[in-house]
């Protein structure tokens, strides 16, 4: 089934605070592109999203080697791929059109990112919940 691209919404949230603060951030940098033509603040909106991206798989992946997640390597392997097309985004950002920017940030962010997210991330959240590391809600 093919799935269509998403925004931001409750129905995102994995019920982890600050990784769902991470996410909704992206989501918000992502949604900054629409209807935008300014060339210099689309690059610095791009930069920004790929540096914030990196941080937040980067802090992820920390706090799952803290908790000896059984699945990180697997985890760290999609991460590695999702890295790998934002760095694709922004060697290309500079032959491609505006539009074309902002549909690509779509598909990555709305489209794979969202299925990551639904997937993978929520697929680690009772792992993290079972161990008291400060991540987990309610506190
Ligand atoms: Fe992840
Ligand atoms: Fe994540």
């Amino acid at each position: 089934m093919e799935c269509k691209n998403t925004v931001w919404s409750e129905f995102v949230e994995v019920g982890l605070p600050v990784i769902d603060m991470q996410h909704k951030r992206l989501f918000d940098l992502a949604a900054s592109f629409r209807g935008q033509g300014d060339q210099i603040r689309v690059m610095k909106t791009l930069v920004a999203l790929c540096d914030y991206a990196n941080t937040h798989l980067r802090e992820e992946e920390v706090m799952l080697r803290s908790i000896d997640y059984p699945a990180l390597a697997e985890h760290k392997q999609q991460h590695a791929h999702f890295r790998q097309m934002l760095r694709e985004l922004l060697e290309d950002s500079r032959k491609i059109t505006l539009d074309q920017i902002a549909e690509r940030v779509e598909v990555l962010i709305n489209g794979w990112f969202y299925q990551h997210i639904m997937k993978d991330d929520a697929g680690y959240v009772p792992a993290v919940n079972a161990c008291d590391i400060g991540f987990a809600a309610g506190r």
